[in-house]
């Protein structure tokens, strides 16, 4: 059985204080969630608040990005080890905003990869397509060369530390939510690649996540489908509320 994770990423928002206030209010509010593995993705500057905050609770802190050396001279970046240091448990890599606007080509993206697994960091890694080329018809060329490129030296057993998201980047902050048979598509497509790249217990046991303007409203029937384990969710990330009914949706979900 794999595992059902609804993680939240909250990009550039929120202060600390904004986060300290946010985990006041959502922590009982999932507290009697079992099944459905709960992650926050907070800016760095929210972090030892968010770890502070949740620790002891069933809900586990993500960073949002991560350069993939030890420490050193790259001025304005924060290290994997700086990560673990707080207690943060999942890093988001490769997220489409940091693909269009900081240039993370899938090399960057798998050296991220291989770093975070290797200081015991487990990365949630995004991939997606954009409008012309699923337009195009180049969908599941574009996927594969980013899990392909992105899981580069990458043996089978980590694969049990790593989370896929399938984030359409025309979905992103849209409110334009792929059908859940389009999500379901796409996400089917992955795993069979899995299976090629790796086996079939491997691809049987990986999280594969949806995100794309999941909210309150859709997140059932997508999480639903056989193969979408859980969201990477946006904007409905930052309400308590909104968030939990999700979270609350993967959790009755069975994979
Ligand atoms: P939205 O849910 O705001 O569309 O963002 C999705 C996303 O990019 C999550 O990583």
């Amino acid at each position: 059985m794999r595992k059902v994770i609804v993680a939240g990423n909250w990009k550039m928002n929120k202060t600390a204080k904004e986060a300290a206030e946010f985990f006041a209010e959502f922590k009982p509010l999932v507290a009697d969630v079992k099944n459905a593995g709960i992650v926050i993705g907070v800016p760095f500057t929210a972090l030892e608040t968010a770890t502070r905050e949740t620790a002891g609770s069933n809900i586990k802190i993500a960073a949002e990005n991560m350069n993939a050396n030890d420490s050193g001279a790259y001025t304005g970046e924060v290290s994997p080890l700086m990560l673990k240091d707080l207690g943060v448990e999942y890093v988001i890599l490769g997220h489409s905003e940091r693909r269009e606007y900081y240039g993370e080509t899938d090399a960057i993206v798998n050296e991220k990869v291989k770093a975070a697994l290797k200081h015991g960091l487990k990365p949630i890694l995004c991939v997606g397509e954009k409008l012309e080329e699923r337009e195009n018809g180049t969908t599941e060329k574009v996927v594969e060369e980013q899990i392909v490129g992105g899981l580069k030296d990458v043996c089978a057993e980590k694969m049990a530390n790593v989370v896929i998201a399938y984030e359409p980047v025309w979905a992103i902050g849209t409110g334009k939510t792929a059908t859940p048979a389009q999500a379901q598509e796409v996400h089917a497509f992955i795993r069979n690649l899995l299976v090629k790249m790796y086996n079939a217990e491997v691809a049987e046991n990986v999280t594969v996540q949806y995100g794309g303007s999941m909210n309150d409203a859709n997140a059932a029937e997508l999480i639903t489908q056989k193969d979408i384990d859980g969201g990477l969710v946006g904007g409905a990330s930052l309400i308590p509320e909104k968030f939990t009914v999700i979270v609350k949706a993967g959790d009755s979900a069975v994979k």
